[in-house]
């Protein structure tokens, strides 16, 4: 997920810096039991109501394989398919380290998994939501070429001092957005596909706003990241999603 930059004097430079073993064997056992435990749950929750390469990505990388899946064996799978591999994080990073890892196709993982007495309310995102919600879609060629090209869109936005607008594409698109598939409604992002509460919330909602994406909509509507979104943008297919992000260029983001 994305966050706030904060920038300090004396952080790290670059990316590499903010990388960390992912200790796989410090997960206690009671880790991977919470683990299963929102695996299963999820599962269940989401059943059909996300896009289909979603559940195809799940298949694929064996995240149905119990416990908290190793990134070694994670990315033995992901880096020969679509190039992308994964790093653990001790935590949020700066959106500009955030940016810099997509645009070469790392995508950060905390190290850490929630505790059984908090199993919904996550003070920041944790290797469920990482793993669980945004490494399915990186199996997907063309969804794994599109979420590259928003961290290079996300760096030349921030060095020209629009990083919001790069926050914004990314939030109502990877994290938030929905997508049509076969004339339904389906969930597409990240933070939907890992939430208990939102997944549902975001199809079946009577009140909330729905609107059709596009990347001019995305960059300029902003976004909540401490409750339920007020509205979400809804594509017309996955395809359209990745089209229009990838036809997106680094000056015109700036322009929209
Ligand atoms: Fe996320």
């Amino acid at each position: 997920m994305l966050h706030r930059a904060t920038a300090t004097k004396d952080r790290p430079q670059g990316w590499p810096d903010y990388v960390v073993p992912q200790q796989w064997d410090a997960f206690a056992d009671d880790d991977h039991a919470v683990w299963d435990l929102l695996f299963a749950r999820q599962v269940e929750l989401l059943g059909a109501r996300v896009v289909t390469p979603f559940l195809d990505g799940i298949d694929l990388l064996r995240l149905s394989h119990p416990g908290v899946p190793d990134l070694s064996e994670l990315n033995a799978i992901l880096e020969p398919r679509t190039g992308w591999r994964t790093v653990a994080v001790t935590g949020l990073v700066p959106d500009d380290v955030f940016f810099a890892m997509l645009s070469e196709r790392v995508f950060p993982v905390g190290n850490f998994i929630r505790k059984r007495e908090e199993l919904d309310y996550l003070e920041e995102p944790d290797c469920f939501h990482d793993m669980f919600g945004h490494i399915p879609m990186l199996a997907h060629h063309d969804y794994a070429d599109m979420t590259r090209h928003i961290g290079e869109l996300g760096s030349a936005a921030i060095a020209a001092g629009e990083g919001h607008r790069a926050a914004r594409l990314y939030w109502h698109s990877v994290e938030f957005g929905l997508a049509k598939e076969g004339g339904e409604l389906k969930i597409l992002g990240a933070g939907l596909a890992s939430s208990f509460g939102e997944s549902h919330f975001s199809l079946e909602n009577g009140e909330v706003e729905r609107l059709p994406f596009s990347v001019g909509r995305a960059v300029n509507t902003p976004y909540r990241h401490d409750a339920f979104q007020p509205r979400y943008l809804v594509s017309e297919s996955l395809d359209q999603t990745i089209a229009e992000v990838l036809a997106l260029t680094p000056e015109r983001i700036l322009a929209l």
